[in-house]
């Protein structure tokens, strides 16, 4: 880590951490929680890593007041977490299951009792298991179904909130959840599962007017961004890079910024588009938004692919340390990442909010008790002045969430990514706060005195 001071973020930036509702609460059959397809998934045999399912996870919907304690001792400003769409409407349809929007309700206040402003996602993957079985995203019903969930929340919920996220990171549902199968519901479509993508952006334009018409602030997106790099200079590698980037990084943000897609013929789409747009959908879609979340892990290396579907393959980036997830850290891809989309959106880039940044160690207490994760230390210094270099070029970012507040179950890896800043022991849900957690307190606290 480097001796040169943190340089100075504006007074008003958000400081905050992100969780989600699957990967933390457990719980997952009380107060009227309907199933969602990833506890469907947790059951197929081989899905997750060594079995493990979210049905306790980090027992947050019992300790969820240790959990605020501890957010207002880390002294945040901003709380990403996400509502269950299964505890509000079991069967992902009809009228609000009161005692799972209670849940959400005393969070909120408690949240802001303590000074920290709730930003809730209204989807962080956990479709209602009856809506998948009517065909989930692959269905346009699904998009009307979420902007009704949507309505329901807001209409509990809006007069304390100010900025709400609709869809976490849609790209991946495409990708690992309808295409390849890695992710609930562990559909193998390819191609065939980008429908997914329009249903899903018509999900977050109609939850968009859904949150305003129940009187929500401020209406966001999040998605997950990598700078593409081509493997080499060959020509064929440069146009697996653009296919990559136009499937990961505009397949969606085109459509919400610009109200049109991106040229999607590198994957079998001719000019007429997707057959399932209808005629007034990209006008909902592309309704403004009041900021763009982004989520930053590592940039992508690709190189083309004959033989295959898919215009590209991943390849491995060499020459930089990874995590215990094995993702290279390359800090400087952040401000890449931020410049780009900067240049390519313009003026119709909304403030943006770095929602999720974080990475996984292998951390356990040490003889005396104490988690020790310099490198996750070392993470977050290197990607916070990254971001800091990406605002000093002229990116207007008003945030950044660190993933996560906590150790949780990371999908398809189930226990064995620590993401947190705090370490929790999945036997007796012990919550430990590691290094990080100090660091990252002491690095507010001092952003904050310097503001004055
Ligand atoms: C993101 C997800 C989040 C978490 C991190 C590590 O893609 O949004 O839930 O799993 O990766």
């Amino acid at each position: 880590m480097t001796e040169i001071p943190m340089p100075r973020f504006p007074d008003s930036f958000t400081w905050g951490v992100a969780t989600s509702a699957y990967q933390i609460e457990g719980a997952v059959a009380e107060d009227g929680r309907g199933e969602s397809v990833w506890d469907t998934f947790c059951r197929k045999p081989g899905a997750i890593r060594d079995g493990d399912t979210g049905e306790s996870a980090a027992d947050h919907y019992h300790r969820w007041l240790e959990d605020i304690d501890l957010m207002t001792d880390l002294g945040i400003s901003a709380y990403r977490f996400s509502i269950a769409w299964p505890r509000v409407q079991p069967d992902g349809k009809g009228p609000a299951n009161r005692a799972g929007l209670d849940f959400y309700d005393r969070l909120t206040d408690a949240l802001l009792a303590g000074g920290v402003t709730p930003m809730p996602t209204l989807f962080h993957w956990d479709l209602p298991q009856p809506l998948e079985d009517e065909g989930g995203w692959m269905a346009r019903e699904t998009a009307h179904r979420f902007a009704d969930y949507a309505g329901l929340a807001a209409e509990r919920l809006a007069d304390r909130i100010p900025l709400w996220i609709t869809l976490n990171e849609p790209i991946v549902v495409t990708t690992y959840g309808y295409a390849l199968g890695v992710h609930a519901p562990g559909k193998t479509l390819m191609l065939d599962a980008l429908p997914t993508a329009h249903h899903q952006l018509l999900g977050h334009g109609l939850a968009a007017a859904a949150l305003r018409a129940a009187g929500a602030a401020g209406v966001a997106i999040t998605n997950n961004y990598s700078p593409a790099w081509p493997a080499t200079n060959i020509e064929a590698d440069a146009a697996a890079a653009h296919a990559y980037d136009i499937l990961h990084n505009r397949l969606f943000t085109d459509p919400w910024l610009l109200g049109r897609y991106p040229d999607l013929s590198a994957f079998g789409v001719g000019e007429d588009g997707l057959d399932c747009i209808r005629d007034g959908d990209l006008e909902i879609i592309a309704a403004p938004v009041d900021a763009l979340g982004v989520n930053y892990y590592s940039p992508a290396r690709l190189a083309a692919r004959p033989d295959s579907p898919l215009p590209f393959q991943l390849e491995p980036i060499a020459g930089y340390p990874v995590t215990a997830f094995g993702w290279p850290i390359v800090p400087a891809g952040l401000t890449e990442l931020l410049s780009l989309l900067h240049e390519r959106y313009g003026e119709d880039l909304p403030p943006v909010y770095i929602t999720e940044n974080g990475c996984s160690v292998d951390d356990e207490p040490g003889p005396d008790g104490t988690v020790d994760d310099q490198p996750r230390i070392r993470y977050l210094d290197a990607h916070i002045r990254a971001l800091s270099d990406a605002m000093t070029a002229g990116v207007d970012v008003r945030g950044y969430l660190t993933w996560s507040l906590m150790d949780n179950f990371e999908w398809a890896e189930g226990y064995h990514q620590r993401f947190g800043l705090i370490h929790v022991d999945f036997a007796t849900q012990q919550r430990t706060p590691k290094a990080s957690f100090g660091w990252y307190r002491d690095m507010i606290d001092a952003q904050r005195s310097a503001a004055g």
